[in-house]
């Protein structure tokens, strides 16, 4: 079997399109603007990637972008009272607050300092709480991804054995919420779980969320499973040489897989789309 490729890239700019068609209706009929801001502290490569295309693309969505770039040695006091007048200013629908944080900032305190209704993270205590409850929620970006790819390739999840690897908060979690909200029977599995290719071999849906390049190999899957591999993991191929690559040993599952994530293209671009979409989401809710 070869399996067949799931675009992100191409799914997420027709997400991307759907939302600019919204932002222009939201300004043509109601004079409204969606805003998002996104603060970084501290001047971590990767997170300034990020940040630059969110920047980007929200622009290229016809919204508004506010960025707030702090020193690393910004006092966790200094970025609360930015969440504080991010939570109260009116153009601003959405607040990402990119992670990770520098070390003397706790970060859980400056998330739970969002106004859940502008948390386009889906981050606060509030909104984990009201998804696991299966309550109308701001819903992390990455999985939300997942699920719509998913969907897309499938049809109904219902009844399907979804194995989910990572525990993260940002991923594996919210990824297991939102599979047992379309009736998956999930395993929610982890750096700790026995005979981990065992369980994976049972699933009809694998998504991978660990950061280990390659892990997951071919043999650990059941014929005509759909992979979503979520890793972003930078190597060296040769001296000087890097490349991207996923949790999932790409060419080995692709002969076993029905059909799987490329990585990049994947669902990398899907964050972003969702991101965005989340936005209008919060600007709709907030102009009632
Ligand atoms: N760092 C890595 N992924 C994310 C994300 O989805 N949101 C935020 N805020 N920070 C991140």
């Amino acid at each position: 079997m070869t399996a067949a490729i799931i675009d992100g890239k191409v799914f997420a700019a027709g997400i991307r399109a759907r939302v600019a068609e919204h932002v222009t209706r939201l300004r043509q009929e109601h004079g409204i603007t969606p805003g998002l801001a996104v603060v970084l502290v501290g001047e971590d490569p990767a997170s300034q990637v990020y940040v630059r295309n969110k920047g980007r693309m929200t622009v290229e969505a016809g919204m508004q972008s506010f960025e707030h770039r702090l020193s690393a040695e910004t006092s966790e006091a200094d970025l609360l009272a930015l969440v504080q007048r991010l939570n109260a200013d009116p153009a601003v629908h959405g607040i990402l607050v990119q992670l990770p944080l520098p070390g003397h900032m706790n970060a859980d305190l400056v998330i739970n300092a969002i106004d859940p209704a502008k948390d386009v993270d889906g981050f606060h205590i509030s909104n984990v709480g009201r998804l696991g409850t299966g309550q109308k929620a701001m819903v992390p970006c990455t999985p939300l991804g997942c699920l719509m790819l998913l969907r897309d390739r499938l049809g109904s999840l219902s009844g399907l054995d979804a194995v989910v690897i990572g525990r993260s908060n940002i991923v594996g979690k919210p990824m297991a919420q939102l599979l047992l909200g379309d009736s998956c029977t999930v395993t929610l599995a982890h750096s700790r779980t026995r005979d981990l290719p065992q369980v994976v071999r049972r699933a009809d849906i694998v998504v991978a969320a660990v950061g280990r390049p390659g892990m997951v190999t071919g043999d650990w899957l059941k014929p005509g499973a759909t992979v979503i591999d979520v890793g972003i993991n930078r190597i060296e191929t040769a001296p000087g040489e890097t490349r991207l690559v996923g949790d999932c040993d790409f060419d080995s599952c692709a002969k076993v897989a029905g059909a799987i994530t490329p990585v990049p293209g994947g669902v990398g671009p899907m964050t972003i789309a969702c991101l965005l979409a989340n936005t209008v989401t919060a600007c709709c809710r907030a102009k009632g």
